[in-house]
């Protein structure tokens, strides 16, 4: 039997839920350092359309977010000559997987889940996609040969379990060898970035920073965003929802902030200001590639498709792998 497929470089792999225009959360806690794995790992990364099923029962928002969530990959420096990128449901293995992995799961830990246990906390009748979406993730991350998976501290929980399906798949058909790779999350720097109420940046509770709002509705957002009420000449301690935002964005120019703050004479305006500025001059250059590109969607559906051919050799490997070991073949 084989081990897991070996290639020069390790696998970085991630994926965004097209459930609503990405926000400077997933891109700081995701899709940049995501890119920036790009020059010494093989890079595998999606659009988890299945997973947002889940929530999106709109076939319109569905179809639009997908290209949003595209375009953004894109604007924001994915190549897809060199980055595997295609849409989940475009690689029909990842099902097949996910039944095998779910057979390795205990139920009383998919009850566990964040997700799922908050939905109940909230009154609501969960649906079994939502029970089930570990499952369906540690699938999309396994069955790539995945070594590190570049998140938000969101989805540790969801990391944990796959390293257990994966561990436990490889105990019991592997007799001791990674048939399966055991991945590991790589969560940096902004693990978790505070949305414009303080809470974590978060698509559905609607306190986002869209990444590519037109620049006017950009500042005028910044410009709300809640800070101290010292008077102007006041030392100011360098803390809160806008410096930490300036401080995960572009931590020189928070530095900078953090001395003017103390020293007084610069008032919260002038920080939002500064804040707007270092923002606006990265995402600027992404902006207008993002509006080229998401008005061309049979451009996007090219791309998707050719990144979809690719990551399905990869995908049909390991379930050749998978069903040798289980006895299904
Ligand atoms: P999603 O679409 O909710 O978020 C995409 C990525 O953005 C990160 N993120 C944040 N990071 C820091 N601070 C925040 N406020 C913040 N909000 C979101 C998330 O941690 C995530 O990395 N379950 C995943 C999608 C998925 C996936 C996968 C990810 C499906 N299969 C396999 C990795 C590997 C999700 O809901 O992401």
């Amino acid at each position: 039997m084989p081990p897991a497929a070996m290639t020069e470089r390790p696998t970085s792999l991630t994926g965004i839920k097209p459930t609503n225009e990405p926000h400077l959360g997933n891109y700081l806690g995701a899709i940049r350092p995501a890119l920036g794995l790009s020059a010494t790992y093989d890079t595998f990364y999606f659009i988890a359309d299945y997973h947002a099923l889940t929530m999106v029962r709109d076939r319109e928002a569905m179809r639009k977010s997908v290209y949003d969530v595209a375009a953004t990959w894109l604007a924001c420096g994915l190549d897809p000559s060199a980055t595997t990128f295609f849409r989940q449901s475009d690689v029909p293995e990842v099902f097949e997987l996910a039944w095998v992995l779910s057979c390795m799961v205990a139920t009383g830990q998919l009850e566990r889940g964040h997700s799922y246990k908050d939905a109940l906390a909230k009154g609501e009748a969960p649906n079994a996609g939502i029970f089930n979406y570990p499952v369906l993730m540690a699938a999309d991350i396994v069955l790539y040969d995945t070594n590190v998976v570049p998140v938000g501290k969101d989805q540790k929980q969801h990391l944990e379990l796959t390293r257990d399906m994966a561990t436990r798949f490889n105990h019991l058909f592997g007799a001791g060898e990674e048939l399966l790779v055991v991945p590991e999350p790589l969560i940096g720097e902004a693990q978790l970035v505070p949305g414009l109420d303080g809470h974590k940046m978060s698509k559905s509770r609607g306190n986002g920073i869209v990444l590519f709002w037109p620049q006017k509705k950009l500042r005028k957002t910044i410009m709300k965003i809640v800070t101290g009420s010292e008077p102007l000449e006041a030392p100011k301690e360098p803390a809160g929802t806008l410096f930490e935002l300036t401080r995960l964005l572009t931590p020189h120019v928070a530095d900078e902030m953090a001395e003017r703050l103390r020293a007084g004479g610069y008032g919260w305006g002038h920080a939002k200001q500064d804040f707007f500025e270092a923002l606006d001059a990265e995402l600027a250059p992404m902006r207008e590639r993002y509006e080229a590109l998401r008005a061309d969607e049979p451009a996007l559906d090219a791309m998707l498709a050719e990144g979809a051919e690719r990551a399905r050799v990869r995908a049909r490997q390991t379930m050749t792998r998978v069903r040798h070991a289980i006895g299904m073949r």
